[in-house]
């Protein structure tokens, strides 16, 4: 992915006159797990939105590596939801479609079966799975196009801790495979689990933005610190 990750130029992103994403110049860590956080309404889904090219912006752009991020740079992301879509046939079916969409070998489904364990699932149908297996078939099915960028938003907010876990093995083995991750999630403990670095958001912008180490260890600001603490009334006055 080159020597810059994703960054921003002036971007906002307005709703009628309501500033909702405010990003002049934000710069990801071009490697590694980056997990944004914020309190709900923040703008992470937005942001991840505007980052897929899911929505336009209303000003600025965004980069990738130092270019204007086109259709061609984000055919080298995916986008992972905290509901998947999944079609109403087999698991295997459901990564058979999106690889001949993209022009890609069936064959390699069974290889991401096996990635995200549902080996021996293959052939169920997709919208009979588990909420934790559906899950892991919607990231094997982001993975089948081999992305450089994985987007994830609050991928296991109704998962169970041991489905919650099954995940994050997954994606800690695609960042161990190259990969960079977007992850917004409201799991604190996840965070510490998965952030190499931080960026913490409320109402669109960044109030704070670094290693997750630091962060953890002493958020700057007191509306990053309420939000570790839990205290969500101190969260409205900052
Ligand atoms: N199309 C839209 N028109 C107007 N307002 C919108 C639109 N989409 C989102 N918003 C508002 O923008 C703000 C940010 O929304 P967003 O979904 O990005 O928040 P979030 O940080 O993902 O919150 P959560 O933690 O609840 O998922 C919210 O106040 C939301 O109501
Ligand atoms: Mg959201």
């Amino acid at each position: 992915m080159g020597e810059a990750g994703l960054q921003t130029r002036d971007l906002t992103y307005q709703a009628g006159a309501a500033r909702l994403v405010d990003l002049p110049d934000l710069r990801l860590s071009p490697t590694g797990t980056t997990v944004i956080m914020g309190p709900n309404g923040a703008g992470k889904s937005l942001v991840l939105r505007l980052f897929h090219g899911l929505i336009r912006p209303d000003t600025g752009e965004i980069m990738l590596a130092g270019r204007g991020l086109d259709a061609g740079l984000r055919g080298k992301q995916a986008l992972v939801f905290q509901k998947p879509v999944l079609l109403r046939r087999s698991a295997r079916a459901n990564l058979d479609f999106v690889l001949k969409a993209r022009g890609l070998p069936r064959d390699r489904t069974p290889a991401l079966l096996e990635q995200v364990g549902l080996a021996a699932h293959g052939e169920r149908p997709a919208r009979r799975l588990s909420g934790g297996e559906q899950q892991r078939l919607a990231i094997a099915r982001a993975l089948a196009t081999d992305p450089e960028m994985l987007l994830l938003d609050e991928p296991t907010a109704s998962l169970d801790p041991a489905a919650t876990l099954a995940i994050e093995r997954i994606l800690g083995e695609v960042k161990a495979a190259g990969v960079k991750l977007i992850l917004v999630t409201h799991d604190l403990g996840q965070a510490r689990r998965m952030a190499d670095e931080v960026v913490f958001l409320a109402r669109g912008r960044v109030v704070e933005q670094g290693p997750a180490e630091a962060f953890f260890a002493g958020p700057e600001t007191e509306a990053a610190r309420a939000y570790l603490a839990g205290r969500l009334d101190a969260l409205v006055e900052e």
